[in-house]
């Protein structure tokens, strides 16, 4: 490979083959087999991204950017080899526009480190997967997590980015202001691409001022049903929940042996209000009375910062709470989003499901966004268990579908969910293909991905 051979003069000690770093790229927190790329680069500078596409290009090599590799549908895995861009070292604040509400960032910069550089302005970066991702990732992805149901996705988020095309070209898409009828609207069409159309070198991004007042708080529920139908009419109220996440019995034995939780093995969920400290006042007794009717008990307010962050801490960490409950085995997440009054269907047909067929899994989610997780544990090298897991996420999968969702709220597509591009999109997957094909024709850019194989 020529092209190899190039970069490793051009890059240096930023370009290597050796072993243990391949190995790093090529693991995932998921259940995918490892992938190994052939070269790792570090990028520095967008110039730096266009040397190695360009080089790249001329030899038909496979580029797959890494942000923090904490994606959970093997977005990051370079499956047909080639060169992982590994971009830890773009990570910049290049500008915190206080007065505008935005923030221009290198993809590598991660979401708390946003925050803590945001710290002394009063303003935040709302959008909160739980894993330390980096924002070229986020957005790579269309992520979300617990804050969406108030602050929206990336995709809400997103107000501009810079990108490195498959032959090279740097364009940029989008602009400062907060809205623009300007054309077809390619910033969100890279948002969410996986790195297959493009590779973010740079984003604009929304900003908040933090909120006055957040008080964080638990109850519990006699059932799953119960606590998802109080979220449905939290949120039919037009409650603005800052996180409404639901716990079921399982995800709380995951926090009481991963995080000494000491809850009672019962539905919880966990809530998070924002506003003024009147307004927050005001929404826990607007959702109080509300819960009150579903039979919610043991109201249980985080009172101090601490003890919020805590409680948060733990939600996040539901990824390992989740493997708690089954060591040694690997997690299939599934990630089902559907229009809110059909969320209890999804909830209870998924606990139901999961029981009669034998699969240990924890659920939990944004419920307030009708976007939850089977986390399943199992035996990839068991066949029967794979056979069992896989046969589990299609039944919930097409669930999600006849109820007018979707297979992934918040994960992506990635190497897992190809299967379901077909009957989720139907016709518009043929537009997809033509829009991969036109931006990227030699099909460099995260080959393997989003697309299913075929045509
Ligand atoms: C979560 C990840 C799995 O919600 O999306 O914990
Ligand atoms: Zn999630």
């Amino acid at each position: 490979m020529d092209a190899l051979k190039e970069l490793a003069e051009v890059f240096g000690p930023r370009f290597t083959t050796s072993d243990s770093v391949l190995r790093q790229n090529s693991r995932n927190e998921s259940h995918f087999p490892e992938a190994a790329p052939d070269a790792v680069i570090w990028p520095e500078t967008t110039e730096d991204v266009v040397r190695v596409v360009k080089a790249c290009a001329a030899g038909g090599i496979p580029v797959t950017a890494i942000g923090v590799g904490s994606s959970l549908e093997g977005q990051h895995l370079p499956v047909k080899g080639g060169v992982s861009l590994d971009f830890s070292r773009m990570n910049k604040v290049l500008q915190v526009n206080a007065e505008d509400l935005n923030a221009v960032v290198q993809p590598g910069v991660t979401r708390t480190q946003l925050n803590d550089e945001l710290r002394a302005t009063g303003l935040m970066f709302p959008v909160d997967p739980g894993a330390d991702a980096s924002l070229g990732g986020m957005a790579a992805t269309r992520a979300s997590g617990t804050t969406a149901v108030r602050y929206g996705t990336m995709r809400e988020n997103v107000l501009a980015l810079e990108a490195v095309m498959a032959d090279g070209t740097v364009i940029r898409t989008g602009s400062k202001a907060r809205k623009s009828s300007s054309g077809y609207d390619l910033t969100h069409l890279l948002v969410g691409s996986e790195g297959t159309l493009g590779i973010i070198t740079e984003l604009t991004v929304k900003l908040q001022g933090v909120p006055e007042a957040m008080a964080a708080a638990t109850c519990r529920f006699e059932t799953v049903e119960d606590a998802v139908n109080c979220v449905i009419l939290v949120i039919q109220t037009g409650l603005p929940m800052a996180r409404i996440e639901l716990v079921d019995e399982m995800m709380v034995r995951g926090f009481n042996l991963h995080a000494d939780a000491g809850l009672p093995e019962k539905p919880h969920l966990f809530l998070d209000f924002h506003g003024t400290p009147e307004g927050v006042n005001e929404q826990v007794g607007m959702f109080r009375e509300i819960a009150a009717d579903f039979g919610a008990e043991a109201w249980a307010e985080a009172k101090t910062t601490e003890a919020r962050n805590a409680l948060w801490k733990m939600r996040h960490n539901g990824h390992y709470a989740t493997a708690a409950i089954a060591p040694g085995k690997r997690t299939l997440a599934t990630d089902v989003c559907v229009p809110i009054s059909r969320l209890a269907e999804a909830v209870t047909t998924a606990q139901t499901l999961s029981r009669e067929m034998g699969i240990t899994c924890t659920i939990v989610g944004h419920v307030g966004d009708g976007n939850f997780h089977c986390g399943v544990r199992f035996d990839p090298e068991d066949a029967e268990d794979l056979a069992r897991t896989h046969a589990f996420a299609g039944r919930l999968n097409e669930l999600a579908l006849a109820l007018g969702g979707t297979v992934s709220g918040e994960h992506g597509i990635g190497l897992g969910k190809q299967k379901y591009m077909a009957a989720e999109h139907g016709p518009a997957l043929g537009y997809m293909r033509a829009i991969k094909a036109a931006l990227d024709p030699q099909g460099i850019l995260n080959p393997g991905k989003l697309l299913p194989p075929g045509n």
